[in-house]
């Protein structure tokens, strides 16, 4: 049985909109960065393999009047963040967000070649083309360009980009005092870069990064944005579970072989968002407490939010979720809302959907219902680890760690101590890639 790769993302204010009145609850602390350090320190002594920090540019849309009745303040600019983290700890892998939309390529290069050096190579950069017209917003008054474009010029970006971290071969420094050389100056390659989005000469000057290239993650769910996850993603993250999960996993990895890679080279990531209890019951009671706290219109905002911002109040409540008609939004979260099915499989309507869906990869359950959840997962081929998305930070995490990992541990799924190199390429088996320019891996 092989060990099932975990990582957890956490956000301000937790996921669920309500959990920030639980008394338990550390919400007001949230630009506290000790909060999320010791958060990580926990993944890390849980023996996580990585801590997930996401990021925006602009407020979770919720409507206005009800925005002060939430604790979703925003986000950390995920890089700051994860230097922090990178600083508090010496083990747990860090996944960063950060958009080829707003930052130049030569800026993210630098940035998450320092971030390598400064982890020691445990840093991986989720790339995100733009999040939502609400960041767009934010950075220009032209509107957001359509994916093809984006994914377009993010191929281009993240080739540059790789091309800029290869600017210095591993072992360009001679250091010899004697003769006066301090590095090998046929080791250091200039990109000279003309492409159609950018014009870029190098070098970087930043060294390369340890891992050589930090991991490569991505979550795109459209069309395009699979098949740059397929192209050049490692660590991929979905909304999606079940059936749904499974033809993702297979449609990237498809795209993928097409590309020249092979399957070892991909790790999937499904979203959980669990609530476990020490009983089933008391994991059901800690949902319906959540539920109970939100108003109506809250309750569905998250929904109707992956539905691409649809009021489905405009709608019969009898109307079938296939009959609805959309396109807005983040496709891979439209389709894990559409996909959702009622307990005998059938098509369910908005009504049943609001009643009975309770979001991405929720779980409620006890330690035994979430790891049998995703042993399922796993054998079914539907992701190969997680991705632990926290209804309320910190304390649905420590839940998790006190009640499944030991749980995961008991069947053999889980490690107790960290057995690699200390990269996070290391622990995901992941290859150092070589440099373009001919240095040995
Ligand atoms: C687990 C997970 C985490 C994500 N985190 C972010 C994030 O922090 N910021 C963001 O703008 N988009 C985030 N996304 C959205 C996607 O990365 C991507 O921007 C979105 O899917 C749009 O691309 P697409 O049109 O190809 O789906 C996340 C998606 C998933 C599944």
């Amino acid at each position: 049985m092989t060990h099932i790769p975990l990582a957890v993302m956490p956000h301000i204010g937790g996921w669920h909109l309500a959990s920030w009145r639980r008394p338990a609850s550390q919400a007001s602390r949230s630009w506290d960065p000790y909060l999320w350090i010791d958060l990580a320190r926990a993944a890390e002594r849980a023996k996580f393999d990585a801590i997930f920090f996401g990021d925006q540019y602009s407020l979770i849309p919720v409507p206005e009047h009800l925005r002060p009745n939430t604790a979703r303040m925003g986000s950390w600019d995920a890089l700051v963040i994860s230097t922090a983290i990178a600083a508090q700890t010496s083990k747990v892998g860090i996944v960063a967000t950060a958009f080829t939309e707003f930052v130049a390529p030569y800026a993210m290069a630098r940035q998450f070649a320092t971030l390598d050096h400064i982890s020691a190579g445990r840093v991986a950069w989720n790339v995100v083309t733009s999040g939502t017209p609400g960041d767009q917003r934010n950075f220009s008054s032209k509107p957001l360009a359509d994916p093809v474009s984006r994914y377009e010029r993010a191929a281009e970006y993240v080739d540059v980009v790789k091309g800029l971290w290869d600017s210095w071969e591993d072992d360009a420094v001679i250091n010899d005092r004697e003769s006066g050389v301090f590095f090998d100056a046929g080791k250091l390659h200039k990109l000279d870069h003309h492409g159609k989005h950018f014009d870029i000469t190098g070098p970087l000057n930043v060294a390369r990064p340890v891992q050589g290239y930090p991991v490569i993650a991505q979550a795109g769910g459209s069309g395009p944005g699979k098949q740059l996850a397929g192209s050049i993603g490692e660590l991929l993250f979905t909304p999606l579970s079940g059936t749904a999960a499974a033809a993702y996993c297979a449609e990237v990895r498809e795209i993928a072989g097409n590309a020249g890679r092979k399957p070892g080279e991909i790790i999937v990531l499904a979203q959980l968002t669990p609530i476990v209890g020490k009983t089933r019951e008391e994991a059901e009671e800690k949902w319906r407490w959540l539920q109970s706290k939100l108003p109506e219109e809250l309750l569905r905002q998250p929904i109707e939010l992956m539905l691409g911002g649809v009021d489905l109040a405009e709608f019969s409540p009898d109307t079938l979720i296939t009959d609805l008609e959309l396109s807005g939004g983040i496709e891979g979260f439209r389709n894990a809302v559409l996909s959702y099915r009622n307990a005998d499989g059938s098509v369910p309507t908005i009504a049943e959907l609001l009643r009975g869906y309770r979001g991405p990869g929720t779980v409620v359950g006890s330690a035994e219902d979430i790891a049998d959840y995703m042993e399922l997962e796993v054998a079914g081929g539907c992701c190969d680890g997680f991705l632990l998305l926290l209804h309320g930070v910190p304390e649905d995490f420590e839940d998790f760690c006190e009640l499944v990992v030991p749980e995961l541990r008991k069947r053999g799924r889980f490690r107790s101590e960290y057995d690699d190199d200390g990269t996070l390429r290391g622990r995901l088996g992941l290859q150092r890639p070589a440099n373009r320019h001919g240095c040995p891996v």
